[in-house]
């Protein structure tokens, strides 16, 4: 059953210390590369989300022991390729874009066939950015116009390869990286833009040979294959994606304050604090700390007293990708007008955000101008809502019923917000984490 919400009052000023659900991106690059190492792995606070659930399913469908305990998660592995499973498994990837992008690569050298499939939102999503390259290693994907379901058959005769990653996706960059890892010889991923790191900081924590030639204008990472690791444990930090909802709202309310404790800040994913900081806000990273090779520290930020528009570089935009709709709310009540240039990705999350969150915006009565891969907001920070809102067909993305909360809690006025079970997928108890700042949800 897909609830609503009713939220008729705006958020009182708070004070607050929170954590977050542990980091959706990580944790299903440790569930992935645990399923290949040699003996047991562990990992500590790991979210119980729908996301990280078809993840540990889809690691018990290929054969592997997956044991959940109260305070941790444990996978038996096999080392490389020993999955075990028969021809034409499926596997439910739910709503999971990265789960369904980086699984074809880690069944590079299987030869029984799976067959991913995923939920509506899911199903219209594209694979050809993954089928291309990962064909160049010989594996086979069957799929219908590049969208759910694959079948994918890997080969014991994958061959390494040469890709120019000009996309920007760390989704992709990482199916090559894991199919690398059954690969003989060395696999080259050139980048032409930065994308979130943390499957480079895992392989070498590792110790998986990977290099990173750094240039001028591009990276290139080399991988060089078949190299068996042993299990290990991992503490997943905080969600920076999840906390942006909680940074925002902070930053939007003139005297709370808020201190979200353990968070992952890698600098491919802290774009937005960055940008936050250009607007005005007060943000301070403490107890900075380096725990599993990932930067971790607590966030601090104040309410702002006066928001300033924005020009977001193109180059930072693969630093911030999850965190742009709730950007734009921002940036909708700054004085001045923000610009977004190059974010057609966009376009090609759980929804078409670019096009949903300019709706959204003009719904509240600001003035946007959506280009094919751009954004312009003419912010008013005098914005005052009345009426009664209702936010449905939505493609059930949980950013967009996020962001919408946050707007509610802001602006004021009657809202009645559809489809809350979509914040399962990354974040459950974002509800019980804004009442415990004091919001009045329904
Ligand atoms: C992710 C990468 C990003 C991001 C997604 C998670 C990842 O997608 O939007 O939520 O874990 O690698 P792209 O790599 O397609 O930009």
């Amino acid at each position: 059953m897909n609830k609503n919400i009713f939220i008729q009052n705006k958020i009182k000023s708070y004070k607050k210390k929170i954590d977050m659900p542990g980091d959706k991106s990580i944790s299903i690059r440790w569930a992935l590369l645990a399923s290949q190492a040699i003996g047991i792995s562990r990992a500590y606070n790991l979210p119980n989300s729908d996301d990280i659930n078809s993840a540990l399913n889809a690691v018990r469908k290929i054969g592997i022991k997956v044991i959940k305990k109260k305070n941790y998660c444990e996978i038996i592995g096999n080392g490389l390729n020993g999955f075990l499973f028969k021809n034409n498994t499926i596997i439910n990837a739910g709503n999971s874009g990265t789960l369904s992008r980086l699984l074809p690569g880690l069944l590079a050298k299987s030869k029984n066939s799976i067959i991913v499939k995923g939920d509506k939102s899911l199903s219209k999503r594209d694979f050809s950015r993954i089928i291309k390259p990962l064909n160049l290693f010989g594996i086979n994907i069957k799929s219908r116009n590049n969208k759910l379901p694959l079948k994918i058959t890997g080969t014991d005769y994958l061959r390494p390869i040469v890709w120019n990653e000009i996309l920007k996706s760390a989704q992709v960059k990482t199916s090559i990286c894991l199919a690398a890892l059954n690969t003989p010889g060395i696999t080259k991923i050139r980048l032409v833009g930065s994308s979130r790191d943390h499957t480079e900081r895992l392989f070498k924590y590792l110790n998986i040979p990977l290099k990173i030639k750094r240039s001028k204008n591009f990276d290139i990472i080399e991988i060089k294959g078949c190299k068996e690791y042993k299990g290990f444990n991992y503490n997943i930090p905080g969600d920076i994606s999840s906390s942006a909802f909680f940074i925002i709202l902070t930053a939007l309310n003139k005297n709370s304050q808020i201190l979200i404790k353990n968070i992952n800040v890698n600098k491919t994913r802290t774009g937005l604090i960055d940008i936050l900081r250009k607007m005005n806000v007060y943000i301070k990273l403490k107890n900075q700390r380096i725990i599993n090779n990932e930067p971790i520290a607590d966030i601090f930020v104040k309410g702002s007293q006066s928001l300033k528009a924005i020009k977001c570089p193109e180059k930072i935009v693969g630093r911030l990708i999850d965190e742009l709709p709730i950007l734009f709310l921002i940036c909708s009540l700054a004085k001045g007008t923000s610009t977004f240039k190059k974010i057609g990705e966009l376009r090609h999350k759980e929804s078409d955000r670019l096009k949903i969150c300019s709706s959204f915006l003009k719904m509240i009565g600001i003035k946007v101008k959506e280009t094919k891969d751009g954004l312009k907001i003419f912010g008013n920070p005098n914005l005052k809502l009345k009426k009664f809102y209702e936010i449905k067909n939505f493609m059930k993305d949980h950013r967009i019923f996020m962001m919408s909360c946050i707007a509610a809690l802001t602006l004021g006025g009657k809202w009645k917000i559809h489809d809350k079970n979509s914040i399962n997928s990354s974040f459950p108890e974002f509800i019980s984490k804004l009442k415990f700042l004091g919001a009045k949800i329904i």
